[in-house]
């Protein structure tokens, strides 16, 4: 099959969160299973910069977009994916990150800059780039690929396309004078379109016009046909419900391996274990902590953002302090969080530290040195820290939610004695629910033999890409084929 994946992020070119880090990886693990997918992202002037192995493969005039755009090539770092970049200097051309300048401010024409990108994967799908290569499939990922499958829907035949929503709350909304600055079919906006309580929805277009959605759990999947996680989508995606399934992630062990990681001191396994102390060590001196390995190391790397439960760790730090444990924090986002966080440091230098920023190096040695991980979102659609935790030995704590109910097995009798418990999940999305789970986790870190099962069960989970990757395959069989079918209707 040839496979056109949409992204605006793809690690280890540009990153902000989860969605880089699979776009850098599922179409590697597609690729391996010999298919032809290649990748397409804006040019954006960080990515230009770390890269000079692109080639200039085309022009292209875009309807709507006022200066001609350039299609480069090249491939996804360590693989043999082919990687489009669309090069359009007014739109991506500037220092920053894909939708800010610095936290908080975004871009003013950020629907501009994502209709063009989104006009530039539409001309690729129909094979109108002069590249000779048409995708059967395009694979479209959040709201910023919004419009792809929309515009696809206008041609024929076309290409199927499959929009992956990894994460719901980010739209792409915009008000009316926004819409006619882009030069979009007039009928885009309207109800059954992407028309949604008097604004223009980007995300709309993927979940009304796509031939299939999925979203990054199964769990998730479900929890967005409701109104507590819809956003007032719930009712459309409902609708879809025949149309939709959940596919959990998958991580690229090659980057996150504790056996091989070189960012971190020293390289352990599940027989190595005594090298996580010294990871641990390393850690609390990093931070001026006190070093000892007997206090536990609770710890958090995250968008600093409502979606994460950031607060709830907040309200817990009193009693993390009383029960004698230290807490390290990275993150950025938020400045009401950031400031919370940095009280707290003050409040409790010898048991809280934090790194308010991005630290790619220091996100892996934080996942290698640290005992227990939190996670207490209000909502995951899959979440990528609970797994990698898993496979550093530091059990999460999250809450049983979306991609981290499908896959953190809570620590119960029964899941002891059946070797499958992973880590501690609590349900109400709440500071007193979250310090039960804390104290439970606290209850067997004091317990060394249970606590090591823990901490190697879940060293020992493979949540590789392979069996995700073959899960997309097999759904992109079923869109085809589905496609196929409608295709003959639409022409008789
Ligand atoms: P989301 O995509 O919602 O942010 P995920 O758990 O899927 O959540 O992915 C987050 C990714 O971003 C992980 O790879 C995590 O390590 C990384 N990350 C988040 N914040 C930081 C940070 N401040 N420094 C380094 N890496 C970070
Ligand atoms: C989103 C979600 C996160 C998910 C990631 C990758 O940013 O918030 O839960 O893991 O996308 O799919």
């Amino acid at each position: 099959m040839k496979i056109l994946f949409a992204s605006a992020e793809a690690h280890p070119l540009i990153k902000t969160g989860g969605l880089a880090d699979v776009t850098g990886s599922l179409p590697r693990a597609i690729r391996n299973l010999r298919h032809d997918i290649r990748v397409i992202i804006p040019a954006y002037q960080s990515v230009l910069k770390q890269q000079e192995k692109f080639t200039l493969v085309a022009h292209l005039e875009l309807e709507g977009v006022a200066q001609p755009v350039r299609i480069l090539a090249g491939r996804l770092p360590g693989s043999t994916v082919t990687l489009y970049l669309v090069d359009s200097p007014e739109h991506f051309d500037r220092p920053g990150n894909p939708y800010t300048l610095k936290q908080g401010a975004v871009w003013p024409d950020n629907a501009e800059r994502f209709t063009t990108f989104c006009r530039a994967v539409e001309a690729l799908s129909m094979d109108a780039a002069g590249l000779d290569w048409q995708p059967d499939i395009v694979h479209c990922n959040d709201w910023q690929t919004g419009l792809v499958p929309p515009l696809l829907a206008r041609h024929l035949p076309r290409p199927a396309s499959l929009f992956t929503i990894h994460n719901l709350a980010y739209q792409g909304l915009y008000d009316w004078k926004v819409f006619k600055k882009l030069k979009l079919p007039a009928d885009f906006w309207s109800m059954e379109a992407m028309e949604f309580h008097n604004q223009f929805s980007f995300i709309k277009g993927g979940l009304v016009f796509a031939d299939w959605i999925t979203t990054v759990s199964p769990t998730y999947a479900m929890e967005i046909q409701t109104s507590e996680f819809g956003y007032g989508l719930e009712g459309l995606i409902s609708h879809r419900t025949d149309t939709l399934s959940g596919i959990v992630n998958g991580v690229d062990y090659s980057v996150w391996n504790p056996g091989r990681d070189l960012h971190i001191p020293v390289q352990f396994n599940a027989r190595s274990l005594t090298h996580k102390i010294e990871n641990k060590q390393a850690l609390q001196e990093h931070f001026r902590l006190p070093v000892d390995e007997n206090i536990p190391i609770f710890a958090t790397i995250s968008r600093l953002v409502e979606q994460k439960g950031i607060d709830l760790i907040l309200d817990i730090v009193p009693q993390l302090v009383k029960q004698n444990a230290q807490l390290i924090v990275l993150g950025s986002g938020d400045s009401k969080l950031e400031a919370g966080i940095r009280a707290a440091v003050k409040a409790h230098p010898k048991r809280v530290a934090a790194h308010i920023g991005y630290d790619e190096s220091l996100s892996h040695h934080i996942e290698a040195g640290a005992d227990i991980f939190l996670m207490p979102s209000r909502f995951e659609p899959c979440g990528l820290n609970q797994i990698y935790s898993q496979r550093y030995g530091t059990v999460p704590i999250v809450r049983n939610t979306g991609g981290l109910a499908d896959t953190v097995t809570d620590t119960t009798p029964e899941t002891l004695a059946a070797k499958t418990a992973t880590g501690f999940s609590f349900n109400a999305a709440t500071s007193s629910a979250l310090l039960e789970a804390v104290d439970r986790a606290l209850g067997y870190y004091r317990q060394p033999a249970i606590w090591q099962q823990l901490v190697c069960t879940g060293m020992k989970q493979d949540f590789s890409w392979k069996h995700s990757a073959q899960l997309y395959i097999k759904l992109y069989e079923t869109i085809l084929a589905r496609r196929a079918d409608e295709a003959v209707a639409e022409s008789a």
